[in-house]
């Protein structure tokens, strides 16, 4: 018979993103809805193993759907990887009468989860980054305010580039993921557009483009770099040198990562929220929630993690043909 769940929990983890505070409030709210109890965990798996468990009221997530970051603060914690550690949590969990726990993080957050999961904890994840390198979700909380901010600050950049008739190369973030690069690279109308996933460390190749871009008569060259690549400032200074054009190199920074979250992620981040709690109240454990092909769906945790995401190669070829 399916455990009975009376109380569950909810923490984030990894890198904040906008809209995690609209899918706190939501797992808060549904949660009291559906008559169970709810507790915040603060600081992820580090609040968790110092206790940093409190009970959430309809009350406490007022006003916070359109804030960024997480009211509940976030952290890395690399002790949880430890199996003795993770029983711990585990053993902190039942002390507080936590049946089930909503993890939002990415997918390294999912691999806690699991472990809490494997002790008895009822776990669900919600793909909170703004990476959207999740390869069970179309869609991940954050990934559409932190690509609109950037293109926002990019438009920007190439109005002063252009002017100056200069090079830009502007780095947004990705350490391991391009999609925020590729996105702005479309929506900006970039020149050159280098994914970790692609680049194939050809700085020739760059060079090579911008001399031919000016000879059709382009008087500006954009170039997205994503953070992974990097950089970017001694790659401008290699640029300027081989082209003989001004080359300048902006680095946006954690800027991405903040301010208020679109009506899209407002709106997924709510509708995932309930998702989590409709499905630990299911009896479901070690799931994590996503969204494909215009549903919201469940997905197991292992299998989640076991999909691999790969930049479209039909998006990837557009975005190189719109160069031209
Ligand atoms: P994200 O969740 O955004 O991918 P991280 O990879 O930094 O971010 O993971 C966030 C946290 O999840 C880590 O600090 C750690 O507490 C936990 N975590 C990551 N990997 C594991 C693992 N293999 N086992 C248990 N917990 C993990
Ligand atoms: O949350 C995702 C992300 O912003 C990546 O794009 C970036 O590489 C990384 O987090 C930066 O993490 P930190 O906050 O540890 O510098």
């Amino acid at each position: 018979m399916a455990k009975e769940i009376k109380t569950i929990a909810v923490l984030t983890s990894g890198g904040d993103a906008p809209g995690m505070n609209a899918a706190i409030r939501s797992v808060v709210r549904t949660a009291i809805s559906r008559g169970i109890k709810v507790k915040g965990v603060k600081r992820g798996y580090m609040g968790l193993l110092n206790e940093e468990i409190s009970d959430m009221e309809a009350r406490n997530v007022s006003d916070i759907i359109q804030r960024g970051g997480t009211i509940l603060g976030t952290a890395r914690c690399l002790e949880f990887k430890k199996p003795e550690v993770q029983e711990k949590a585990a053993e902190i969990c039942k002390k507080h009468g936590i049946d089930g726990m909503v993890v939002i993080g990415g997918d390294g957050s999912y691999r806690g989860a699991q472990a809490l999961s494997r002790h008895g904890i009822n776990t669900v994840g919600l793909p909170g980054t703004i990476d959207l390198d999740i390869a069970c979700t179309d869609y991940t909380i954050g990934f559409d305010t932190a690509v609109n901010t950037a293109m926002q600050a990019i438009d920007k950049v190439k109005d002063t580039s252009s002017s100056h008739e200069r090079c830009s190369i502007i780095e947004v973030m990705g350490r391991n993921a391009g999609y925020i690069a590729l996105w702005c690279g479309i929506s900006n109308g970039a020149e050159d557009i280098l994914l970790p996933e692609k680049y194939r460390f050809n700085e020739q190749e760059i060079i090579n483009h911008i001399i031919e871009s000016r000879k059709k008569g382009k008087t500006h060259h954009l170039i997205i770099n994503a953070e992974g690549i990097g950089h970017s400032v001694s790659m401008a200074r290699r640029i300027e040198a081989a082209t003989g054009i001004e080359t300048r190199a902006t680095i946006l920074g954690y800027m991405q990562r903040g301010g208020n979250p679109t009506a899209r992620d407002r709106y997924y981040a709510s509708i995932m929220g309930a998702l989590a709690v409709d499905v630990i109240l299911a009896g479901k454990t070690n799931r994590v929630i996503g969204y494909k092909n215009g549903k919201f769906i469940d997905v197991d945790i292992e299998e989640a993690l076991q999909m691999e995401k790969n930049i479209d190669e039909y998006q990837y070829e557009v975005a190189q043909m719109l160069t031209v």
